[in-house]
């Protein structure tokens, strides 16, 4: 194989919240195989990632956790970037999007696509948030679906249907800020005509075709990817909005951007680039040589990014001039978690650093097991107890099963040191042949971004040799034909160097385990598949047990805790930020006791309810039609806020509110004196 040149990026994590193995599993740990197997085939390779820190997902953390964007971002870089350390994901360089290399990068980038014209400047009614001043894009707007009509889709894309969306197709849109049902007002944006791309774009993605020359091999995209871009195209482009009335993200760089920023998904992929940038400044390096000429860019996504990789990118590195347009974009489905899907906001996850921090000394086991199930062409499923499965049946039962036995045999009858090889029986020569086999089988696969089939094809190599040692059982043939054991046991230990050379992608830390096991050092990939790695007389180590079985009571921890955090986390909101004692000291709350209720027109949510509040009786308009019909309420004692400034709500004026408790599982409670309390005491 040809050596060639590669830049490979890994999806920018939002720095909103801490990485989980659906992450790993379908972007980080794929990229980071398909990028080692490149290194150690002599291929030119730079490999970027960083932190998307710009966009409503920070911003909303941010209000979530009462603690400004900047902080958020601070927060989870931090814990992401350890996390990527200690898991050993090899980035050439883990950058920021809040770096200032990037922002100028990304301003550079719009001013050179302003000045080729690619943008339309348009004016038009979006919605906004009266309460909050500011206009509602993307995940500052929810509401229903209008395709599956899922009740909570953002104004950006639906995550139960995967639609891309935008606000205004919403069904009953709300504002995520105030949860209040947004004004239409004007504003003007840059937009990208995508419509102007369609032709190109459908021979690029359906051919590989770009001005009629070819560019990539269509055959080697993944039916997913082609397929979801392809609906897209068919559907018709439109223009798409490049700025957003905010103030959190980069600032855009042109006359009249006052008050505005760049898109997100404008300014993030282009954190591939300054990413490139800065490590190329790093080491005496030039970036462009990175993105431009005969380099195959390749982009590790999960399936909610294809658009933006596979379409959006595309235009906007082919508008810019000169840079080039991805050779694959790897897209990968979703892993769900113990029957459920993977949620920051119901905290169902198993948290990469908690992992880590746990288990520092089951790197490979969870490596392992993440990639025998990888959800390469559909959905699937961690649960614990196929990761205990999958370490004792398979890593421990075989792999280290095997190392084992040829290692201690090897210490036991030769003091360590690599027996000579007699002539070898038939049955050799297949093992030897099939063990000579495996590197190219492994190769294709990897090329092919089959990366689950190309690990189980290198474990193939730990059970050729299990079953080698199992069938020739040198442990009984050591008292009748100690000669023939001398070659059993140095084929063992070619296939065993040949393991610590095919593994190191998959398994890096196991692989230079095995190096050190054997006093090795492994090669390139090239050395793979070869029968004469250790010579006679080679002298090898000890070896210490690979990978120690998992216990029960490990898995039931795990699972333990899995349902534990989701019923801490999952059900109450976090605490607010702290207020202060005279604003608390400002509001008059009262017990009250409610008189009279009736249900309001067209209102299925409200009670128009009359409340004794032991000063006057008023006229408390309350959301609990859906909790409580009139007849259940009357007599009850509540609290009542007093002095909340009266309201009209459906016609009706409110004096008040009535607080009540929630469980988080959507049930009311009311909340009223412990005693026999008469209406008007003050609550402090
Ligand atoms: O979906 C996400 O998590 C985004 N932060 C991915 C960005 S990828 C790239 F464009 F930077
Ligand atoms: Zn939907």
């Amino acid at each position: 194989m040809s050596k060639e040149k590669y830049t490979v990026t890994a999806a920018l994590p939002y720095a909103n919240g801490p990485l989980h193995l659906g992450h790993v599993a379908g972007v980080y740990l794929p990229g980071d195989i398909f990028t080692r197997f490149l290194r150690m085939n002599g291929h030119d390779v730079a490999f970027v990632c960083g932190s998307d820190e710009h966009g409503a997902a920070i911003t909303l953390r941010a209000k979530k956790e009462g603690i400004t964007p900047q902080e958020i971002v601070d927060k989870y870089d931090g814990i992401i970037r350890q996390a990527f350390k200690d898991f050993d994901i090899s980035f050439d360089i883990f950058h920021r999007t809040s770096e200032q290399l990037h922002h100028e990068t990304a301003q550079d980038f719009f001013k050179v696509l302003d000045a080729n014209d690619e943008f339309t400047k348009e004016s038009s009614e979006q919605y906004y948030d009266q309460e909050y001043n500011q206009f509602l894009a993307d995940r500052y707007i929810s509401g229903t679906c209008p395709n599956c009509g899922h009740d909570s889709a953002y104004g950006d894309q639906c995550e139960k249907c995967g639609s891309t969306l935008s606000p205004t197709e919403l069904i009953k849109p709300v504002s995520t800020l105030s949860g209040k049902t947004p004004i239409m007002r004007t504003t003007s944006h840059w937009y990208l005509p995508m419509e102007r791309h369609e032709e190109w774009l459908t021979d690029w993605i359906q051919e590989g075709k770009l001005d009629g020359v070819q560019q990539h091999d269509p055959s080697k995209w993944r039916n997913q990817v082609i397929g979801q871009c392809m609906s897209w195209i068919n559907a018709g482009l439109r223009p798409r909005a490049m700025t957003r009335d905010l103030d959190w993200g980069v600032k855009v760089p042109v006359e009249g951007g006052d008050g505005k920023v760049l898109y997100v998904w404008l300014d993030a992929p282009i954190g591939y680039i300054s990413a490139t940038k800065q490590w190329a400044n790093d080491n005496n390096k030039d970036w462009k040589d990175y993105w431009t000429g005969d380099r195959k860019l390749v982009h590790f996504i999960g399936k909610d990014n294809i658009v933006f990789h596979a379409i959006i990118f595309p235009i906007l590195l082919k508008a810019h001039k000169g840079l080039i347009l991805p050779d694959n974009v790897p897209a990968y489905e979703f892993l769900n978690l113990e029957g459920d899907k993977f949620s920051t906001s119901r905290n169902w996850a198993v948290w990469l650093h908690e992992y880590l921090e746990e288990c520092p000394d089951r790197i490979d086991e969870l490596k392992y097991v993440l990639t025998s199930i990888a959800p390469e062409t559909k959905d699937s499923e961690f649960t614990w107890k196929e990761y205990q499965t999958r370490v004792n049946s398979e890593l421990a039962a075989i792999l280290g099963n095997f190392v084992n036995r040829a290692l201690v045999l090897t210490q036991k009858y030769y003091d360590g040191k690599t027996p000579q090889p007699g002539e070898l029986t038939e049955y050799d020569k297949e093992v030897v042949a099939q063990m000579e086999a495996i590197p190219e089988k492994i190769s294709k696969l990897v090329y092919a971004y089959k990366l689950r089939e190309a690990q189980a094809e290198a474990m193939n190599l730990a059970r050729l040799g299990n079953k080698y040692l199992a069938d020739t059982e040198p442990w009984k043939l050591i008292k009748t034909d100690p000669v023939r054991v001398e070659t059993i046991m140095n084929l063992a230990l070619q296939i065993t160097a040949n393991l610590s050379i095919v593994l190191q992608p998959f398994l890096p830390g196991t692989a230079q385990k095995l190096s050190e096991f054997l006093n090795f050092k492994q090669g390139d990939w090239s050395n793979g598949g070869l029968m004469d790695q250790l010579s006679a007389g080679h002298q090898t180590a000890k070896p210490s047990i690979l990978f120690p079985k998992v216990e029960d009571d490990f898995i039931e921890a795990q699972l333990a805790k899995l349902e534990a955090s989701k019923s801490v986390e999952s059900v109450f909101d976090q605490q607010k930020e702290d207020t202060n004692f005279d604003d608390f000291m400002k509001m008059d709350i009262r017990t009250g006791t409610i008189l009279e209720a009736e249900k309001i027109k067209k209102a299925d949510k409200l009670l128009k309810l009359l409340v004794d509040t032991g000063l006057d009786k008023r006229t408390i308009v309350s959301g609990i039609a859906k909790h409580y019909s009139p007849e259940d309420v009357i007599g009850k004692k509540v609290t009542v806020l007093m002095n909340l400034p009266p309201r009209k709500i459906r016609g009706v004026e409110s004096q008040g509110m009535i607080l009540m408790a929630e469980n988080g599982k959507g049930e009311l409670s009311f909340v009223g004196p412990e005693k026999d309390f008469k209406s008007g005491c003050g609550i402090h």
